[in-house]
């Protein structure tokens, strides 16, 4: 005897009216997503001209497509804007050979164990944009930490000083960034994309132009990302490919992580105070040229890891996760067949009040070293499964090391008016058409 699936929820006309309305009132894509949820529950599909995608939320829902079902789950089609700018980069591949092999290599770069090796990095990049800051000045905050997050990456895992190209290649990163976000390509794959081919052959030069003068100088021992993946014999193309997909996910996620860290830490006095006193009691008094912190120090700065983790509960940069049904699928009684676009959201299952009294509040305390730990995917910012975040170490001690530094030398005093939860290729909080704002003036 067959069992007769459970028809998937799908949003008639009053919901539909309802999250376009919410929609409206948040000015977010995501209040329409948190609209659905509450109206259909944990599994719905939505209904937009060419694009269904399933939606699943919850760890049950969590678990099914990062570990049960991961390798029935592909990631995106090729003619996903992300996969044509990234190529064959992990992000956007599948499979032993293009996805497990690459990623094992990359790994070795990206271990927790590794991590100290960056402190340098970080401290250099974040000192470079501190330096510019002037007394009073009003800093556009998500600019900022986009400015110091890929020095970091090109000096962390290339060894490239990106400091003189930063500017040149302002305009065209941000393109490619558009790009890649939500957009009328996901109703129409022809849809145009102005300026994209010249951003694409401008970073791609670039990027070549690093690999080209590495492969004159390298030598065996070098065991950053870029000579790990020249080691491991891959030629210039697949390398562009990966240094690519570097620069794309590692810095645009870890940019919107610290601008939102700025914006709890603005809205919640006792966080920031808390974290400007662990900041000097840490890393001493202000100083933009003091030497780079320990290991040993950066591991004690742990109130600033608890709002790290705490603001990326609230807001997980990368909201959801995309995959392809390879083959049909049942899930709790719904089925879901060969093709159909699978999305698991992050962002609603972290805010669910079974497993996040208060889910609203902004607690660090949750995340004190000390406190329960969350229950199994019910706190995946980085993901999980075999395509857990490679970058997950980097970005945390990245973001903790550039809020305590910012705060041993600087007061910040964020604008909290008229923020809104922008959805580009993350979430990124803006005021106007600018990121959010903070005057900043040096501490005494
Ligand atoms: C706070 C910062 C970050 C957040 C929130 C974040 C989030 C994520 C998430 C949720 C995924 C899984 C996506 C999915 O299941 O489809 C992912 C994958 C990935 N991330 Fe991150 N990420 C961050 C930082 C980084 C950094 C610093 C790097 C590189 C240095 C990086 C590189 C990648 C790559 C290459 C993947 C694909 C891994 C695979 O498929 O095997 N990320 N990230």
């Amino acid at each position: 005897m067959t069992t007769t699936p459970t028809p998937i929820p799908r949003p008639d006309g009053i919901v539909g009216l309802h999250a376009l309305r919410r929609m409206i009132r948040e000015r977010s894509v995501i209040a329409a997503f948190e609209a659905f949820h509450e109206k259909l529950g944990n599994v719905f599909q939505l209904q937009l001209s060419g694009f269904h995608p399933v939606v699943l939320v919850g760890p049950d829902a969590n678990r099914f497509v990062l570990v049960e079902q991961a390798a029935q789950l592909a990631w995106r089609s090729p003619t996903d804007p992300i996969a044509r700018l990234l190529g064959h980069g992990l992000l956007v591949e599948d499979g032993e050979k293009m996805h497990d092999e690459p990623r094992a290599v990359m790994m070795n770069a990206l271990r927790a164990r590794i991590m100290p090796a960056y402190i340098d990095a970080m401290w250099r990049g974040t000192n470079t944009v501190l330096r510019t800051w002037q007394p009073g000045q009003q800093v556009d905050m998500l600019e900022a930490m986009r400015h110091l997050s890929l020095l970091i990456v090109f000096d962390a895992l290339f060894r490239h000083d990106f400091a003189p190209d930063v500017h040149a290649l302002w305009g065209h990163t941000m393109r490619l960034m558009r790009f890649i976000s939500p957009g009328a390509w996901m109703i129409w794959t022809g849809a145009p994309s102005p300026g994209y081919a010249k951003a694409r052959a401008a970073y791609d030069a670039c990027l070549h132009g690093i690999i080209a003068r590495r492969r004159a100088s390298y030598d065996a021992s070098q065991d950053d990302l870029l000579g790990l993946l020249i080691g491991a014999g891959y030629d210039d193309a697949m390398i562009r490919d990966e240094m690519m997909t570097m620069v794309v996910a590692g810095h645009d996620t870890t940019t919107a992580l610290l601008a939102w860290a700025w914006l709890m830490l603005g809205q919640h006095p006792d966080a920031l105070s808390a974290a400007r006193e662990e900041a000097r009691t840490v890393l001493g008094p202000a100083d933009l040229d003091a030497p780079p912190p320990t290991h040993e120090q950066v591991r004690q700065l742990a109130y600033t890891e608890s709002v790290v983790k705490e603001t990326l509960r609230l807001y997980p940069p990368a909201h959801l996760g995309s995959r392809i049904a390879l083959s049909a699928l049942d899930y709790q009684g719904y089925h879901i067949p060969a093709g159909t676009r699978v999305i698991y959201s992050i962002y609603l299952t972290q805010r669910m009040a079974e497993y996040w009294p208060e889910p609203l509040a902004f607690r660090p305390e949750r995340f004190a070293r000390d406190a329960a730990r969350p229950t199994a995917f019910s706190y995946l910012p980085f993901g999980g499964g075999p395509r857990l975040c490679i970058g997950n170490h980097f970005g945390e001690q990245q973001a903790i090391m550039v809020i305590a530094r910012v705060l041993q030398c600087f007061e910040v005093d964020v604008l909290k008016q008229g923020v809104v939860m922008h959805m580009g290729a993350t979430i990124e909080p803006r005021q106007g058409k600018h990121g959010i704002s903070a005057v900043v003036r040096p501490r005494a």
